[in-house]
């Protein structure tokens, strides 16, 4: 019995060192499977008990079970350190390196048709005025007839109109040449007074460096009962100084001619071509930004307004030039080539959003 003893004790003495030496969680399964499982060395010896003696059974029991409990004991610590030097081995692997550089930051970019359109809303409307809509695709009459443009006028020519097929009903369409059809939407709609501008694309059969055959412009309208020259001149020469930034930017109105207008002005703003270097503010040269008047008394009859009772003014400009004038963009053509590397050089911050204050008080 002393002989087989001392074997229990070099094969409990070899288990606990293949499980401390065991280098996985598969290989201390192995062991565990090998020592106590069904068929395992421990479990073998306990169901050969059956053949000994009483005395003998209960000292060999005891024996038995303590070697067991110490093996188990032993795997089971193996198998806890495995364990969680797995966990943080993965832990390792999966670690983020929070001292790498960002990845490069691919903000968008505001357009800046999109921000002059921003700037000058708010600029107009800190003045009192809404914005209003209308379609690109027009009818001959909103286009032309209503604006005091009848179909022989040379004004139609002047415009390089695109025109469309005539709609279902025969009505003659065309992509409008102005935002000008708008005021008269909004004219037989809306009863006076009326104040709105309208910022929007429109369409001319015109391509070079200055000229593309899709801008912008925007469209103001002032109608009530006492609007003068004089409301029309203060409006628009604070929204030049506004715009541009110069609080004493030189503003001129020159005699012109527009049908749906009389009297008729063009707009000049004060700038200088010295020494090749183009800026806008005082100096020698005038530029023309806008044309501008009140409103023809035809027009307001056509949109049923009696005349004798109302009148106001209107005034149209061009975005692209404004806005190229103001950020000093060279050329007309890239506003619409979508290149990101012009996006990137003359957009916008997207959160940098005009606000009129910074319009009006720069
Ligand atoms: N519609 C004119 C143009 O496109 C501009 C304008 C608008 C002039 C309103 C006077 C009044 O040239």
């Amino acid at each position: 019995m002393v002989i087989i003893m001392d074997e229990w004790l070099e094969l409990k003495a070899n288990l606990i060192k293949a499980a401390e030496e065991s280098s996985d969680l598969e290989a201390i399964e192995a062991i565990r499977i090998s020592a106590v499982g069904k068929k395992g060395s421990i479990t073998g010896l306990m169901k050969s008990l059956g053949g000994l003696d009483a005395e003998s059974r209960k000292e060999a029991g005891q024996l038995l079970n303590k070697i067991k409990t110490e093996v188990t004991a032993a795997i089971d610590s193996r198998k806890v350190d495995l364990e969680s030097s797995a966990l943080e081995a993965q832990l390792l692997k999966d670690r983020v390196d929070v001292t790498l550089p960002v990845r490069p930051d691919k903000a968008g970019s505001i357009h800046p048709i999109t921000q002059t359109i921003d700037e000058l809303t708010a600029i107009f409307c800190q003045m009192g005025f809404s914005v209003a809509e209308g379609p690109h695709i027009e009818t001959d009459y909103y286009n032309f007839t209503a604006l005091n443009i009848p179909p022989e006028h040379p004004a139609r020519q002047e415009q390089d109109t695109f025109y469309l097929p005539p709609d279902d009903t025969g009505v003659p369409r065309v992509l409008r040449t102005h935002t000008s059809p708008v005021q008269i939407r909004t004219m037989e709609k809306t009863a006076p007074p009326i104040k709105i501008i309208v910022p929007g694309r429109t369409f001319r059969s015109d391509h070079d460096a200055t000229h593309s055959p899709m801008f912008h412009q925007v469209e103001g309208l002032v109608i009530d009962k006492k609007s003068h020259m004089g409301h029309l001149k203060g409006c628009l020469i604070d929204f030049c100084r506004a715009f541009f930034g110069v609080d004493d930017l030189p503003v001129r109105f020159r005699p012109s001619y527009f049908p749906f207008t009389e009297p008729s002005a063009e707009v000049d703003i004060g700038c200088t071509r010295a020494g090749g270097e183009f800026r806008i503010g005082k100096g020698d040269d005038w530029l023309e930004i806008l044309g501008s008047g009140m409103v023809h008394p035809r027009v307001l009859a056509g949109c049923g307004i009696d005349p004798d009772e109302y009148q106001g003014f209107a005034f149209g400009m061009g975005i692209e030039r404004i806005a190229m004038l103001k950020y000093g963009i060279p050329d007309l053509r890239p506003f619409y080539d979508s290149d990101i590397r012009w996006l990137k050089h003359y957009g916008f911050v997207p959160l940098d959003i005009p606000t009129v204050s910074k319009g009006i008080n720069q």
